[in-house]
């Protein structure tokens, strides 16, 4: 029987990764740095950066049997990720096109490969994984029916976290369950769609809260995040820090809420400690590389 704090079900990438002076605009050429290849996506991110934390922490996903995914696997074994649910083949591994500007902001184009192909079967035979954990978490990285499917496989007292990135328009099943749905401003625009009506997050709270989740987390980077549930918006700091490169540093944060919701925190406290896993993120270069352990994120 399996026992885990998190299961992470969805996508693991290839990041390479070039540093520009600046990003280049369309129809534009400019040259950059040598490039470098971590191991990414936004699945296999939150599993590192869950399991570096110190949950006991399982990853569902699909990479290629090429070396990206070996590359992948090395990666969440070494952070102490079991990979039972890691499946290999069917398409090359997922891969990340991904430049990095002297501010740390990044763009990236994401070419699926495998996680294309981590299917609602897939999920139905992970069987007793879905019912171990107490937080499951899922992005939008892998097919959207995919995810429909671990929302209809949570065993019950099993709590659902959602990054919907990159975003789509959401069908209600899933939104109901989710516990909280948690975005950044642009995901905000796009899940609202014609009901954003206002440039206020706290508006964009309440309104994706009317939209059936049972709490939602706008994160707001350098700002913090904005908390909202039936009851109350609230907002919650973050820790000032040098950003050197902010990918993956929103993997980090749903990593540390859904680990600290299992722990029994309420949504503000998880938030809270949240915030400063994904300030550490930021101050170092790549997504796993980057993350903390939870020894760095006490002495910010
Ligand atoms: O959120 C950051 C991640 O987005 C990168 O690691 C890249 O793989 C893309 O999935």
């Amino acid at each position: 029987m399996y026992d885990y704090d998190l299961l992470v079900v969805g996508s693991a990438n290839a990041d390479l990764v070039v540093q520009v002076a600046r990003r280049p605009g369309a129809g534009e050429t400019v040259l950059g740095s040598d490039l470098v290849v971590h191991p990414g996506g936004k699945g296999a991110n939150q599993a590192v950066a869950a399991a570096r934390l110190g949950a006991r922490t399982a990853l569902l996903a699909r990479v290629g049997d090429d070396g990206h995914g070996r590359l992948l696997l090395d990666a969440q074994r070494a952070a102490g990720v079991d990979t039972v649910g890691v499946l290999v083949g069917g398409a090359p591994t997922g891969v990340a096109l991904i430049t990095v500007d002297p501010s740390g902001d990044n763009s990236i184009v994401v070419s699926p490969g495998a996680n294309g192909r981590l299917l609602p079967q897939d999920v139905q035979a992970a069987g007793g994984l879905l019912q171990a954990p107490r937080v499951v978490s899922a992005q939008l990285e892998i097919p959207l029916e995919t995810v429909v499917e671990v929302v209809r496989a949570l065993a019950p007292g099993s709590r659902f976290v959602l990054n919907p990135s990159p975003p789509r328009a959401l069908p209600g099943e899933v939104l109901a369950a989710c516990d909280p749905l948690i975005v950044n401003e642009h995901e905000a625009r796009v899940i609202l769609g014609d009901a954003c009506v206002s440039d206020s997050p706290a508006d964009w709270a309440r309104s994706l809260l009317a939209k059936g989740p049972r709490s939602v987390v706008v994160t707001l980077g350098s700002e913090g995040a904005l908390v909202a549930t039936g009851e109350e918006v609230a907002q919650v700091a973050s820790v000032k820090v040098d950003a050197v490169d902010t990918t993956g540093a929103g993997d980090a944060f749903t990593a540390a809420l859904a680990w600290r919701l299992g722990r029994g925190e309420s949504l503000v406290e998880a938030a809270s400690y949240a915030a400063r896993v994904g300030a550490a993120a930021v101050t170092r270069a790549g997504a796993q590389e980057s993350y903390p352990t939870a020894e760095e994120v006490a002495g910010l």
